[in-house]
């Protein structure tokens, strides 16, 4: 059991003995080291079962914190990291020396990231070197929104959790960098695809690549739950119901009357906020019944939508 835990002090001191720990942040909850430190970088990678073919994110207080580590990032970019940081976005920037290996898996850029989430605001400001933070999920599974979701998973495996109550966003951070001077979206992810097109103009989504993936969280078959799930075929919601072993997740409540125990809503009123924010939350309630199949359906693919529905094919594997 870690201890789950408001102490930003308490959680700064395990970071500077090279401990690993649960960390808040408005996306998803992170799992925390010293990036500078090899052994609490390694030991990140095993807490996860992590691959170290998976780079890690370096998470900072503010954009200046991170000039030691990066190349000057192009204009059209930084533009991008000047609007939308501190917040749910990733920034892909040519490395220097100073980042290891081991943080960017060989790879010439690192990625950065500027959380908003209080919690984390503080904790990074009182240190003075760079937090890695995958998400706190054991490799392939989905991502957790609470301090209690990392504590059901990896909560053997460290000491501590700093807790910033539920994220406020739910989904991951969208990655973000620049080839041959256009920006590319690597993972779609919390901050909208149309938010940044109206900074930049329209952007290459370069997603789903399965053999050499820029980002494994690009792998076509990751936040996947244990019971096998599946996307909900169309026009299917009355006869697959019948069935107690299917569970059914909806974007939204249908107007015809559904009166069945196994129907699940990611937003009742069919709201996208809040539809992201219970996803993982929903996944991972699912994945503990004894349901036989999860059967999800698609949101609008829109805002927000789009990262949901990313995450629905990749857990569906489709
Ligand atoms: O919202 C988030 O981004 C959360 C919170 C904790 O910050 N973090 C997170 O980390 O989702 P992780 O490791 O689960 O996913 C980060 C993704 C991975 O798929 C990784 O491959 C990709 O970012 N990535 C990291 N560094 C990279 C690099 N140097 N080049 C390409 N992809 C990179
Ligand atoms: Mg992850």
């Amino acid at each position: 059991m870690a201890l789950i835990s408001k102490d930003t002090n308490a959680a700064k001191q395990l970071l500077d003995k090279g401990e690993v720990i649960g960390l808040p942040t408005e996306t998803v909850y992170g799992l925390a080291g010293n990036a500078t430190n090899e052994s609490a970088v390694l030991k990140i990678f095993e807490v996860k079962n992590r691959p170290k073919f998976d780079p890690l994110i370096l998470h900072f207080s503010n954009f200046d914190k991170a000039k030691g580590y990066i190349e000057e990032p192009s204009e059209k970019l930084l533009s991008l990291v000047d609007r939308f940081s501190p917040g749910p976005a990733t920034f892909l920037v040519p490395k220097k020396k100073t980042v290891s290996d081991l943080i960017t898996a060989g790879l010439p850029r690192v990625a950065i990231r500027i959380p908003s989430h209080p919690t984390a605001q503080a904790l990074l400001k009182s240190v003075d070197y760079p937090v890695a933070a995958p998400s706190a999920n054991p490799f392939g599974y989905v991502s957790p929104t609470s301090a209690q979701h990392v504590e059901d998973q990896l909560g053997n495996k460290i000491p501590f959790i700093l807790d910033g109550g539920n994220c406020a966003i739910g989904l991951e951070s969208t990655i973000i960098g620049e080839e041959e001077g256009n920006i590319i979206i690597y993972r779609k992810g919390g901050l909208e695809i149309e938010a940044i097109e109206a900074i930049v103009g329209s952007v290459i989504q370069k997603e789903r690549s399965s053999s050499q993936p820029a980002a494994p969280g690009m792998l076509h078959s990751h936040y996947a739950p244990k019971v096998k799930t599946k996307l909900l075929p169309e026009n299917s919601i009355e006869i697959l119901s019948l069935n107690p072993e299917n569970a059914l997740l909806l974007f939204k409540k249908p107007i015809k009357k559904t009166a069945s125990n196994n129907i699940f809503f990611l937003s009742e009123k069919g709201d996208m906020k809040e539809a992201a924010l219970n996803l993982f939350k929903r996944l991972r309630e699912l994945d503990r019944q004894n349901f036989s199949s999860i059967f999800v359906e698609l949101a609008p693919e829109a805002g927000l939508g789009r990262a949901i529905n990313d995450r629905l094919r990749r857990a569906t594997n489709s």
